[in-house]
């Protein structure tokens, strides 16, 4: 297993993975953004702007093989009153490759690299009571409110979400 950050030339040959990644995680109830899993197409558009985003860093974790099963983001606000602060999104590792550490691993590496661009300020959002709030809560992130009817999920059901934070050493 290697994790690393993706690079503009690798974007196309990781692509169909991360695409594999992203649906499988809606399929299995993600709140990511998507209330069912989108079309190859709409997967691969929604990528390719997202690899090409330029305050977005992106992770991506392989396979011995060399094949994608996990991802996270790490968007910096531009902000010149916002430099000491980063949102932590889109962490997502495929169901045949969940727990053993991988997760925790990529969750890992975006923080580290918060710490060094000094982005010490760590904000999340994720579904209230969902498994990867009990993760976010094991590694220190602490709850700042929880926000009613955020988002919908896969059932069409309206779901809180809970917003977390992390001070990191600076
Ligand atoms: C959340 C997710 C990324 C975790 O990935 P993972 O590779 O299975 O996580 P890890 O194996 O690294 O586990 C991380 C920690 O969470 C714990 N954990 C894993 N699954 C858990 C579960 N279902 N319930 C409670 N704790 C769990 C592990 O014990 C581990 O803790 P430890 O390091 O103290 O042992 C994965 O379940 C996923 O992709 N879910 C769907 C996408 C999603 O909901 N993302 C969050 C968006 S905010």
């Amino acid at each position: 297993m290697q994790i690393r950050i993706v690079t503009p030339a690798e974007h196309e040959s990781l692509l169909p993975g991360l695409i594999e990644v992203l649906r499988d995680s809606v399929d299995s109830g993600a709140s990511v953004g998507f209330v069912a899993p989108p079309a190859w197409a709409e997967a691969a558009r929604w990528w390719s702007r997202t690899l090409a985003g330029p305050d977005v860093i992106t992770w991506v974790a392989v396979d011995d093989g060399g094949e994608p099963v996990g991802t996270v983001q790490l968007v910096l606000p531009w902000q010149d009153n916002g430099r000491h602060r980063a949102e932590i999104v889109k962490l997502m590792v495929h169901r045949h490759a969940r727990g053993r550490g991988v997760g925790g691993r990529l969750l890992a590496a975006a923080e580290e690299e918060a710490a060094r661009l000094g982005r010490w300020l760590l904000i999340l959002n994720t579904r209230t009571g969902g498994e990867a709030e009990a993760i976010y809560g094991k590694r220190g992130y602490g709850e700042a409110a929880v926000i009613p009817d955020y988002a919908a999920g896969t059932d069409g059901v309206l779901y809180p979400t809970t917003i977390m934070t992390k001070v990191l050493d600076h």
